[in-house]
């Protein structure tokens, strides 16, 4: 059992001052992944620091993957590749909490000549594996699940190119199976409902992986041909946008707020916040861009102002699945309040995220409709701090301290912990760039 903590967050007046954010999970997860099955050394500067992206480094290591945690501030990861023959672990893949990890490196072990166990945490215990165990049984792997949810006793085998069409729009999934088609014979295409983060596909294109994608309607088709070899990378990998919209929400709550968040993840698939914030009334400035291995950063410079309302549905639904949250937390000070439709998956997430904003928004006094796949929150309400829980987690423990800021009152956030997920030191910076 890992030790319960608590956090005061007391109200704010304004945010005001520099961010920089660790490297973005998703594509920390994605490159320890590739690197690892790559020919050449990679070396991974700005790697996350969340307990994530360290289960997959975990996981790495437990399958033959030498790797080494440079010192110094840049948090770099240097790891050799062993090619696409991985070695057999010896216990089983720990993925703690990580869906991402037992997700996408199932599609990587599929492939292996051995059996791998992958467990998780009772979180993950919880949540639905069944969208990459069909496929990947398609493809030619053997799995044992219970009833579709973890522990996944996966026996790796010669796999078959597949083409398959998600039900569910998931980046997780998708890379997963375009992953898989690395180890198959024959060509593997693969199309998604909605758009979602294209990490993936960037990440395969940077290790020297030949992909064609095209668009679908809402979604996108992608195929990858099986045998192909990955080159090593060197990369600086950029802020995690979706840590980052706890800022840039933070900030929208105070007009006259002003916060600089550099070398920013700006991959168009993650920056729907950006679009959504600005319509609401947040000024923000795009500067210094850059790329590196087709992944776009930049510098953020944001003003608070009024906040009004907005509508999530649909494909903005998909796009701002991790950032839904925090817009749901700071709804009730927003003009005419904020709407959210098309998001049961958020019911599968680390917790069920509907039920979660609900109650915490309840306990503080405010009013939110629950719905099978959404909230309706209305604006113009005043909260109240009071003691809330983050049901382990992470974006719902962050999500809350910054409801926490415009409270009348301090809040108490039990399991705040929790935030080390994605970002250990996220209480730290808030403090930080808050004023009072
Ligand atoms: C992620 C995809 C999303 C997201 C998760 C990270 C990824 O999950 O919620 O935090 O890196 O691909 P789904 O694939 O389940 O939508």
């Amino acid at each position: 059992m890992k030790s319960q903590s608590q956090v005061t967050v007391r109200p704010a007046r304004n945010l005001r001052g520099n961010v920089q954010l660790p490297g973005d999970k998703s594509i920390s997860h994605r490159y320890a992944m590739l690197a690892g099955i790559a020919q050449e050394a990679s070396r991974l500067e700005n790697y996350s620091t969340g307990a994530d992206c360290a289960s997959t480094l975990g996981c790495m290591r437990s399958l033959g993957v030498e790797w080494e945690r440079k010192e110094g501030r840049d948090n770099v990861i240097e790891v050799k590749g062993r090619g696409l023959a991985l070695a057999a672990p010896a216990g089983a893949l720990d993925c703690g909490n990580s869906g991402s990890t037992m997700r996408m490196l199932s599609g990587i072990v599929a492939g292996q000549k051995f059996t791998s166990e992958m467990i998780g945490d009772e979180s993950l215990s919880r949540r639905p594996m069944e969208r990459v165990i069909k496929p990947l049984s398609f493809m030619g792997a053997e799995i044992a699940s219970h009833e579709g949810r973890p522990p996944l006793r996966i026996t790796g085998a010669a796999l078959k190119a597949i083409e398959y069409k998600m039900p569910v729009a998931s980046a997780q999934v998708k890379s997963c199976l375009l992953f898989a088609g690395l180890f198959a014979e024959g060509e593997t295409r693969i199309e998604e409902p909605m758009r979602t983060r294209d990490h993936g596909e960037v990440a395969l294109g940077a290790f020297g992986v030949q992909l064609d994608r095209r668009s679908v309607g809402q979604g996108s088709e992608v195929r990858i041909r099986g045998g192909q070899r990955l080159r090593g990378i060197e990369a600086r990998i950029p802020g995690d946008l979706s840590s980052a919209a706890f800022f840039l929400c933070a900030a929208a709550l105070f007009p006259g707020s002003q916060l600089t968040i550099s070398h920013l993840s700006m991959n168009p698939t993650r920056a729907r916040l950006l679009d959504i914030l600005t319509e609401m009334g947040l000024r923000i400035a795009v500067a210094e861009l850059d790329e590196i291995h087709g992944e776009i950063a930049g510098t953020l410079q944001v003003e608070g102002r009024g906040l009004k309302g907005c509508t999530i549905a649909g494909a903005d639904s998909a796009a701002l699945i991790d950032e839904i949250p925090v817009l749901a937390a700071i709804a009730p000070y927003t003009e005419q309040g904020i709407e959210i439709r098309d998001a049961r998956e958020l019911r599968v997430k680390e917790s069920d995220r509907i039920a979660a904003v609900a109650t915490n928004l309840r306990l503080m006094g405010g009013q939110v409709e629950e719905r099978e796949d959404g909230l309706g929150i209305p604006g113009g309400q005043i909260l109240h701090g009071a003691e809330l829980d983050s049901f382990g987690d992470h974006r719902i423990a962050m999500a809350f301290a910054v409801a926490a800021l415009r409270a009348r009152g301090e809040t108490l956030m039990r399991g705040a912990e929790s935030a080390a997920i994605s970002y250990p030191a996220f209480f730290q910076t808030l403090e930080t760039v808050t004023e009072r």
